[in-house]
């Protein structure tokens, strides 16, 4: 399956949610950085230099036209690949999202976020007229552990027509940010955070199980 985890609101949480899905689903998987910033590249070189297994092949690929060029035969190799996408519409974002099965749309909880993803409905539309079979699942990252904000966010996401809520939620905790920043998904980080690898779990488990979300279609 290729995914692309995308946003073009900078900030949700996409490269530390494709970090955490590569590493977390084992073997087989590459994670592809598309965006120049190289946050993923860094993660993955960070683990990489620490011998960390599984080793989680990493590519740079920021065209738009090298990564049409590339994924179909990368797909060959590779039974999943993850992509990385920058913050902003680019022409990499779309590329990727053209190339791929399912785009994950991480957002948080708060208004700004919320309005932001029409952006991306419209681009998931504009996708499907070459790409008809991508599915779009939008999910909240840094979630928050009390309050009605995320309730409201994911009401409030009804208004879009493309994109479908995946029930998978990403709380904001430090030991997210700490094990992305050691190259580690929170299954590797010590001490452990019983509740973040339940929600990684889930996620992992929802994303790589199709027929969980292909039924929900708007
Ligand atoms: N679940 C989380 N809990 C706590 N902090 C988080 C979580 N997810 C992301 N962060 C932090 O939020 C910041 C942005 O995360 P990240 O770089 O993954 O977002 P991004 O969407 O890839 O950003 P960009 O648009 O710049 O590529 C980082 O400091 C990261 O450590
Ligand atoms: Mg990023």
């Amino acid at each position: 399956m290729i995914i692309t985890v995308g946003n073009t609101k900078g900030g949700t949480g996409k490269s530390s949610i494709a970090v955490s899905l590569a590493i977390g689903r084992g073997g087989k998987v590459l994670l592809i950085d598309s965006d120049r910033q190289g946050t993923t590249e860094t993660v993955m070189l960070v683990r990489a230099q620490s011998g960390r297994l599984p080793f989680v092949p990493c590519e740079k690929i920021c065209e738009g036209k090298d990564l049409r060029k590339h994924v179909p035969a990368l797909k060959q190799q590779f039974a999943d690949i993850v992509i990385d996408a920058g913050g902003r519409d680019s022409s990499a974002l779309r590329a990727a999202m053209g190339v791929s099965d399912l785009v994950l749309v991480p957002f948080a909880p708060r208004s700004l976020d919320v309005w932001a993803l029409s952006d991306m409905d419209a681009l998931v539309a504009e996708v499907r007229l070459y790409n008809p079979s991508l599915r779009a699942l939008a999910m909240l990252s840094c979630a928050d552990s009390t309050g009605h904000d995320n309730r409201d966010a994911v009401e409030a996401l009804q208004a879009y027509q493309q994109l479908v809520y995946l029930p998978c939620p990403i709380s904001r905790r430090k030991s997210v940010a700490n094990a992305v920043g050691l190259g580690l998904s929170v299954f590797e980080l010590k001490p452990k955070d019983d509740k973040a690898i339940a929600e990684l779990q889930k996620l992992l488990h929802s994303v790589f199980t199709p027929d969980l979300t292909q039924k929900e279609t708007k």
